[in-house]
């Protein structure tokens, strides 16, 4: 039987840590609000103008083809995901083939759209690939460059404080190893509180959702009968073109979508918590991480957390952290490695992996 397995994995953050302090300096908030909500002590930003989400995805990327043990050439098909891409089209992955050289390859770019549980989307796809013997070599990559487009203002600071930059890869190839690679991958979404964690502005959308919804949001659309815009004046003079989130919201339902899907993979594979060496979460927020550990009665060592250092990387916390975790020695040959993820979409999903 072939399964897919984790042949390389590499990360990439860049080199600008920005501390809690340094933000507090252009808005209302404290190093101890944010270490006491979150966690988090510092983020890092990539480099303006130098830095995008694809080229940092292209380093990531080189480090797991490496330890892969591949050529660039060999990798036959891309899968990358991200919330914050250099373009609205085209996609980071076809950026991210032309940063890396292998655009003569001509092999196909997919780019997705799950925020946070984008990773575990990726494998899920990827993984489906390799089963049916299309792909051999697929490159997955999860990357931001949130630092672009957070709100530095009090107004934007609950999300703001949270995001970070970097990204992580891996090389999903086949494998005929006995009970090794990607056991199972849980997907799962409900788009019913689309708006409670999204990035709205710009786009196509002209109003209708929340006209739907009874919300009168004028959005400055100009009355005109062709055409349409995707970003208006007032959207930029009213702040209309950040992130937004209803924290707490997203919490509470973060904290009973985490313990579920997690669930959903040991069960169908037959498998306990207690069987379980290492947890992987996205870096949501350290205390939902805590709050998942305690759930599902896990202990320290069975939980990788790094949020404290880059913050909420979205789509590349899985595999930063997981790569963080497999630098240091606590991702070993044979364990049970669980990615868990939750974000906006809602999206969530879990994928358990022999290692
Ligand atoms: O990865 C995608 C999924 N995202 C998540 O899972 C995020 C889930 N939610 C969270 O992590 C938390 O809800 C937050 C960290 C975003 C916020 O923490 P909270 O404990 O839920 O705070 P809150 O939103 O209830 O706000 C409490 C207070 C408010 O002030 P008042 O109304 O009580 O006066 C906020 O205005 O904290 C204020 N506040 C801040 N104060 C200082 C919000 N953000 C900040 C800030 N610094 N950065």
């Amino acid at each position: 039987m072939i399964r897919s397995k984790i042949a390389g994995i590499g990360h990439y953050v860049p080199e600008k840590a920005v501390s809690n302090n340094d933000l507090a300096g252009v808005m209302d908030t404290s190093d101890e609000w944010i270490q006491e909500r979150t966690g988090i002590k510092e983020r890092r930003y990539g480099k303006k103008h130098k830095e995008t989400t694809s080229t940092m995805g292209a380093r990531a990327a080189e480090i797991a083809i490496q330890r892969a043990g591949i050529e660039k050439e060999d990798v036959d098909f891309i899968i990358f995901a991200t919330l914050s891409p250099d373009y609205y089209f085209p996609g980071c992955g076809v950026l991210m083939q032309r940063e890396l050289g292998i655009t003569k390859t001509e092999i196909g770019a997919l780019d997705i759209r799950n925020q946070c549980s984008g990773f575990v989307y990726g494998l899920s796809i990827a993984d489906q690939f390799i089963k049916s013997g299309m792909y051999k070599n697929i490159l997955l990559v999860g990357a931001e460059m949130h630092s672009m487009g957070l709100e530095y203002s009090t107004k934007g600071r609950n999300v703001t404080v949270i995001f970070g930059d970097g990204a992580g890869a891996a090389i999903i190839q086949p494998t005929e190893e006995a009970d090794k690679g990607v056991l199972t991958t849980k997907l799962h979404s409900d788009g019913t509180y689309a708006e409670k964690l999204a990035f709205i502005n710009p786009g196509s959308h002209g109003g209708y959702h929340f006209d739907k919804m009874g919300e009168e949001i004028d959005f400055g659309y100009p009355d005109q009968e062709f055409g349409g815009i995707f970003i208006t004046q007032q959207m930029i003079d009213n702040d209309m073109h950040y992130p937004n989130m209803e924290g707490q919201f997203v919490f509470k339902l973060a904290v009973q979508k985490f313990p579920e899907v997690i669930m959903e993979a040991l069960n169908e594979t037959g498998l306990q918590p207690s069987d379980i060496n290492m947890l992987v979460p996205h870096q949501a927020n350290l205390r939902i991480s805590q709050f998942v550990q305690k759930r599902m009665g896990l202990r320290d060592d069975q939980v990788w957390n790094n949020i404290q250092k880059y913050g909420n990387t979205t789509a590349a916390s899985i595999p930063i952290a997981l790569c963080e975790a497999w630098e240091a020695g606590k991702v070993k040959d044979g364990d049970l490695v669980c990615l868990a993820a939750f974000g906006s979409g809602f999206t969530w999903g879990s994928a358990l992996i022999r290692w």
